[in-house]
C-alpha cells in the first residue's frame, strides 16, 4: 500500500479529537465519513467542524468555495459498518479506556476492507495489546494528534512490536501531506510526548492537593513566561476525564506513583470534568475564565520544566524516541520554547539532583528521583552517545 491508494478516512469517535481529525483529513482533499455512537454527538461533530472552518475563512486561509467542497466530503453516520465499509485508513478517537479500544479494534478489523490500515489516537495505550485483537496486527499503528488536531503541528506516531514498515511509511506520508510533523515513539505507556508531561502534571497535582498556590496564580506566573495557557487550565481545557485516565493507566503499567490525586478524585466524583461540563478546576459556565496576570504566584515555573528533563531522560534511556524527536514534540506538542535535553545543555546537573531529589522525598514520589545520568553528570555524553547509536 502506498500513500495514493488512501482515498477514504473514517474517524471513528466524533468528540474532542475526532471531528478535529476528520476536519484535517478533510483538508488534506479526502473523503472523510465521521462515525459515533448517536446522532446528536456526530451533528455536533460537524458543528464544530463548520465553526472552525469558518475561523479558518475569517483569517483568509480558505475560501468559502474551498469550505463548501470540504463539507462535501464528509459524511457523517452512527453505523459502524457503513463509516469504515470503503476506508482505506480507519482512526479512531474514543475515549481512553483500554477493554473499548480493543472492542472498536476487533469490530473494525471484521468490517474495515482487509487493506485498511487501523490507527488509534491514544495517548497513552498499548498499541500492541490494541494491535492483537485484530487479524492485522501489521496494520496496526498509533498516530497520537495533539489537541486541537487542526491546529496543532505534530502527530506522534507509535509503533508496535507488530506494525510494518510499510504501515509506517504510509502514515508518516499521510501524516506529512496533512502538513503536521511526525515525530516516532516505541509503544510504551505514554510513548514520549504523554510521559513526559504526565510527571510535571503530576507535580502540579500534587501542589493542588496539598493547596500550595491558587491555581490562577500558577497559571498566571505559566502566561508570565510565554505560555499561551497555564498548567491548570491546559488540564480542564484536555478534559479532566481523560487527564484522569490517562494517569491512571500510567499508574497500572508505569508506577503507583501516577495515581491520580485526590482533588483529581473529588472533581471526577462530581462530573467537574473541565471545560466539556462547564466545571472543573475552573468555572467555564461564562466562557474561558480570565487569569490576571498581574498577580502570579512566587513560584519558580522551571520546577516542573526541570521535572520533565528527568522524565525525557527515562524516556531516552529506555529507547523510547531519540533525543531529536523528545526535544522536537515537547516543543511543538506543549508549546514549550526549549526540548528538555537543549535545556538540560545549560543546567547544573549536580543542582539539578538536588532539586529531584527533594522533591523524591518532600512528596514521597521515587518517580521524582534524579536519573543516574543527571546524578553521575554524564548526562550530555550519554545524549551524544544516543545520537550515534542511530
Ligand atoms: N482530549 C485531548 O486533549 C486528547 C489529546 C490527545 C489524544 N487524546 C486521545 O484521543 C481519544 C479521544 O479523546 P477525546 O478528548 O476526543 O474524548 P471525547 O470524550 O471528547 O470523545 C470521545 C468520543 O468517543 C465516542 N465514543 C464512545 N464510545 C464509542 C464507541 N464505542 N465507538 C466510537 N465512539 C465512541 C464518544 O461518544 C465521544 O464522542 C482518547 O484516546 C484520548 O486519550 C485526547
Amino acid at each position: 500500500m502506498k500513500i495514493d491508494d488512501i482515498k477514504h478516512v473514517a474517524v471513528i469517535g466524533a468528540g474532542a479529537m475526532g471531528h478535529s481529525i476528520a476536519q484535517v483529513a478533510l483538508m488534506s482533499g479526502y473523503s472523510v465519513s465521521l462515525y459515533d455512537i448517536n446522532n446528536k454527538i456526530v451533528e455536533n461533530g460537524k458543528l464544530r467542524i463548520e465553526w472552525s472552518f469558518k475561523r479558518f475563512i475569517e483569517k483568509d486561509k480558505i475560501s468559502e468555495g474551498g469550505y463548501k467542497n470540504f463539507m462535501n466530503n464528509l459524511t457523517l453516520t452512527t453505523d459502524l459498518e457503513e463509516a469504515i465499509k470503503k476506508a482505506d485508513l480507519c482512526i479512531e478517537a474514543a475515549p481512553e479506556k483500554l477493554d473499548l479500544k480493543k472492542k472498536i479494534f476487533s469490530d473494525l478489523d471484521k468490517l474495515a476492507p482487509t487493506h485498511a490500515i487501523l490507527a488509534s489516537n491514544t495517548s497513552n495505550m498499548s498499541i500492541t495489546e490494541i494491535g492483537a485483537v485484530t487479524q492485522r496486527p501489521e496494520k496496526v499503528i498509533g498516530t497520537h494528534f495533539f489537541n486541537p488536531p487542526v491546529l496543532m503541528p505534530i502527530v506522534e506516531i507509535v509503533k508496535s512490536e507488530k506494525t510494518s514498515k510499510e504501515t509506517i511509511k504510509v502514515v508518516t506520508d499521510f501524516i506529512k501531506k496533512s502538513n503536521k510533523i511526525p515525530i516516532f515513539s516505541k509503544d510504551s505507556p505514554g510513548f514520549i510526548c504523554n510521559r513526559i508531561i504526565a510527571a510535571s502534571t503530576l507535580l502540579l497535582n500534587l501542589m493542588l492537593d496539598r493547596k500550595e498556590y491558587p491555581p490562577e496564580k500558577i497559571d498566571a506566573a505559566a502566561m508570565n513566561m510565554g505560555s499561551p495557557i497555564g498548567p491548570y487550565q491546559l488540564q480542564d481545557y484536555l478534559g479532566l476525564d481523560i487527564v484522569y485516565d490517562s494517569m491512571n493507566y500510567l499508574s497500572e503499567r508505569l508506577s503507583k506513583d501516577y495515581a491520580p490525586t485526590s482533588t483529581m478524585e473529588k472533581l471526577l466524583k462530581e462530573n467537574r470534568l473541565g471545560k466539556k461540563t462547564g466545571k472543573g478546576i475552573y468555572n467555564w459556565e461564562k466562557g474561558k475564565p480570565e487569569i490576571d496576570q498581574s498577580d502570579p504566584a512566587d513560584f519558580d515555573m522551571m520546577k516542573p520544566i526541570r521535572v520533565q528533563i528527568n522524565e525525557a531522560v527515562k524516556v531516552l534511556e529506555e529507547g523510547i524516541g531519540t533525543a531529536k524527536d523528545i526535544d522536537t514534540g515537547m516543543k511543538l506538542a506543549f508549546n514549550n520554547l526549549m526540548g528538555p535535553f537543549e535545556l538540560a545543555e545549560n543546567t547544573d546537573l549536580a543542582d539539578l539532583t538536588l532539586f529531584l531529589d527533594g522533591l523524591a522525598e518532600k512528596y514521597g514520589k521515587e518517580v521524582f528521583r534524579a536519573h543516574k545520568w543527571i546524578r553521575d553528570g554524564i548526562l550530555m555524553e550519554q545524549i551524544a552517545k544516543s545520537e550515534e547509536v542511530r
